[in-house]
Order: structure tokens, then sequence, then C-alpha cells
């Protein structure tokens, strides 16, 4: 059975970059893995007060993050970290204490940005967000993904060729690090 693996979307925008990064992804992820692609749209702003009952969109999030073997983030960059939808929903993906829902999952990162830098400094900050709640993280192939502008056409297809490549090669070696973590 393949394993499923939840591809977590950083942008909120409907005709964001990331989003169309994460279906292409899915869309080229080998058939060991079953790729569940997660937007964050639903989910509150995380709040201390209401750990005790905690509101029924946090429980359906985390419950979809424990019955994954894997997560795959995939991020822009905003003001050179990441946009305070991802950070909110890893904030709730990981309580209670000790109880984090990424807990053991392999991790693995992508980040896009229209620009030349490939939102690397938004996926070096989820290195170092990420330790501390969940499995192993993914060290290669590094993937920043520059100029993203251009990568797709008005259907959400990949038409930037010479991406097509480089985002097989990720999922490839994600789906064989995933194996490994859960054998
Ligand atoms: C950006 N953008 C951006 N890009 C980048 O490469 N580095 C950065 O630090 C920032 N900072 C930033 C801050 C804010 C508040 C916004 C709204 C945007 C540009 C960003 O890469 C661009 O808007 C992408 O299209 C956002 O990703 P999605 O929504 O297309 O997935």
């Amino acid at each position: 059975t393949p394993y499923n693996v939840v591809i977590i979307v950083g942008s909120l925008r409907k005709e964001s970059f990331t989003l169309k990064v994460a279906n292409a992804l899915a869309k080229l992820a080998p058939d060991t893995l079953k790729p569940n692609v997660v937007t964050l749209n639903d989910i509150s702003f995380f709040n201390q007060d209401l750990e005790a009952s905690p509101p029924a969109d946090w429980l359906a999030f985390r419950e979809k993050l424990q019955k994954s073997n894997a997560v795959l983030f995939v991020t822009p960059e905003y003001n050179r970290s990441i946009p305070g939808v991802l950070k909110n929903a890893i904030d709730v993906g990981s309580r209670p204490y000790g109880k984090s829902s990424f807990l053991g999952k392999p991790v693995g990162i992508v980040s896009n940005s229209p620009g030349p830098l490939g939102g690397v400094s938004a996926a070096k900050h989820l290195q170092n967000i990420l330790p501390g709640i969940c499995g192993p993280i993914l060290g290669q192939p590094e993937t920043y993904l520059t100029g993203i502008g251009d990568a797709f056409d008005e259907k959400g297809e990949l038409v930037k060729e010479s991406l097509k490549p480089v985002l097989k090669q990720y999922i490839d070696a994600f789906a064989a690090f995933v194996d490994k973590q859960n054998r």
C-alpha cells in the first residue's frame, strides 16, 4: 500500500504558484506515494486559550497529519520567512505539547518564488522551526524554485520544461526517503 503524504500549501491565494507546484509534485509522484494536497484556508488562529476544547478545524487538520506517513511543505517566501498562515498551521499541528501531529513523520521542504532567490530563506526558516516537532527532514536535493511566475499555463499545467526534471528528481528522492523512514 502506498504511503499517505500530506502536501501542505503555504499560500491561500487562489492562483497561487505554490499550490500549482504542490499539484505538479503530486502528479509527478511515483505510485509508492498517495499525495493529498492540503490548503490552509480553514485553519483558525492558534490561541492557547482554546486548547482545552480545540476548534473542529484544528482537530481535522491534526487528524489528517496523524493519518499520514509523511509531510511535504511547499512554501512561498514572505519577507524572507514563511507566510503567517503556514506558521499558524505548524503551531496548530504541533500541539498539545509533546503530542505534535508531525511527530516522527519524515518531512520534505520545497520553496518557490517568482524572483531569483527561490524562497530559500523561507525554506531555511522551516529547517529551524521543524526539528523539535517532526521526524527527519530530507536534506537533498535542496529545492528552491526560482522564476516560478512563467512555469504554468492558465489551467495550472506545468509548461516550463526545465522545471519538470527538477520536480521529478525531488519527488522521487522524497519517495525513497519516505520508504526508508517508514520501514
Ligand atoms: C512577497 N514576495 C516575496 N518573494 C520573495 O522571493 N521573497 C520575499 O521575501 C517576498 N516577500 C513577500 C511578502 C509579501 C507580504 C508578499 C505578499 C509577497 C513575493 C511572493 O514570492 C509572490 O507574491 C508569490 O506569488 C507568493 O506565492 P504564491 O501565492 O504565488 O504561492
